[in-house]
């Protein structure tokens, strides 16, 4: 039995849910993983605000267990089989999840194919659906055992999905730096040591090259087990929540950029010292990160750029008086960059 075992005792009826559950950005990266979707280090990210996934879940109580997904419309079978894995997975805490029929309707307020990860706001909204139902036949939990539940659920779905259960800036992985922080489930950041120009961040993000990557996440996880640089990596990004730690509290932007930028560079720089070798970024986000770099010398001006395992590049600069200045450079210098003039954006707001 562990805190997060399902209670044995419970009453399925035919239901209808839908819930909606925000994609989130990493400013420190989670890279490589151990068995049961255990995190290799801690990680720290912003949740978005407009990037989400709505989900409709309908159950249907009978005997024989199936899932049918539908994206946007669309009869998605690669999906459906991916959930009716996840869900065989977490029976030991959902015991009632394998008796009935799925219909789950899901869509992204962000454009398919954008290359933004869906899966991080896709799993946290199945597993915001998957909560309410166990409420409805197992009874309810209070509230932060839920949260803390859904959290969990999230992360065996897809690991950085745990992170998008909380608003502002959210914590997963065991660090001494974070009081409560765990390898299970997300935490979110002490909100006391969060300095007031954390709290109003803009995410654009320059959409490079949409479509599907070249190797996905699982793939590249999996690669840092061989990695040479791995344990380095593990260690530094122990390191940098120190670091982080001291920025966030004192609103160091400087600092802040530099260390959310060196994280980006880092894990592209994994992916080219894995074997076999692989490369996310375009030459457009190789454009783009110098633009940056030349803007923020001749002017200035706060702003910087952090990646996902991809070749799009999130925008990241506080909102503020300068940032009409800063959204005037994008538009007029950036966007040159992207495929079809594709920008989101996401403020974080808290
Ligand atoms: O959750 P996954 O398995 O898709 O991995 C995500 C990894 C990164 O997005 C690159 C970093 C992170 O911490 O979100």
């Amino acid at each position: 039995m562990t805190e997060f075992s399902g209670n044995t005792y419970f009453k399925i009826s035919s239901q209808k849910v839908a819930q909606s559950c925000p994609s989130n950005i990493a400013l420190i990266k989670y890279w490589g993983k151990y068995a049961g979707q255990i995190p290799a280090n801690p990680s720290i990210s912003y949740t978005l605000s407009n990037c989400k996934t709505n989900t409709e879940l309908e159950f249907i109580a009978e005997d024989k267990f199936s899932v049918q997904t539908f994206l946007a419309g669309k009869e998605e079978v690669k999906f459906a089989s991916k959930i009716e894995k996840y869900f065989k997975s977490i029976e030991e805490y959902l015991p009632w999840i394998l008796k009935g029929k799925y219909i789950i309707r899901t869509e992204n307020t962000f454009p398919h194919s954008s290359g933004i990860a869906s899966s991080a706001s896709g799993f946290g909204a199945v597993a915001k659906c998957l909560m309410a139902l166990d409420e409805i036949f197992s009874g309810s939990l209070d509230c932060d055992t839920k949260l803390r539940k859904e959290s969990f659920l999230a992360r065996l779905g897809s690991g950085s999905a745990c992170r998008s259960l909380y608003d502002g800036l959210v914590v997963w992985g065991e660090t001494r730096e974070v009081a409560g922080s765990s390898d299970l489930y997300a935490v979110p950041y002490p909100d006391s040591d969060i300095h007031d120009v954390f709290r109003n961040f803009n995410d654009w993000v320059l959409l490079i090259h949409e479509g599907e990557k070249s190797v996905s996440s699982t793939v590249g996880h999996s690669l840092m087990n061989t990695n040479p640089y791995a344990e380095r990596r593990f260690q530094e990004a122990h390191e940098n929540f120190s670091t982080l730690k001291r920025i966030l509290k004192t609103g160091d932007l400087t600092a802040f950029f530099q260390l959310v930028e060196h994280e980006a560079l880092t894990l592209h720089a994994m992916m080219m010292m894995s074997e076999p070798a692989f490369i996310l970024m375009k030459s457009g986000t190789l454009n783009v990160i110098n633009k940056i770099w030349e803007f923020r010398k001749e002017t200035g001006l706060p702003l910087s750029f952090t990646l996902d395992a991809g070749a799009n590049v999130h925008l990241l600069f506080p909102a503020n008086k300068q940032e009409d200045r800063i959204k005037e450079f994008i538009v007029k210098e950036l966007l040159q960059f992207t495929q079809n003039n594709g920008v989101v954006k996401d403020v974080m707001n808290f």
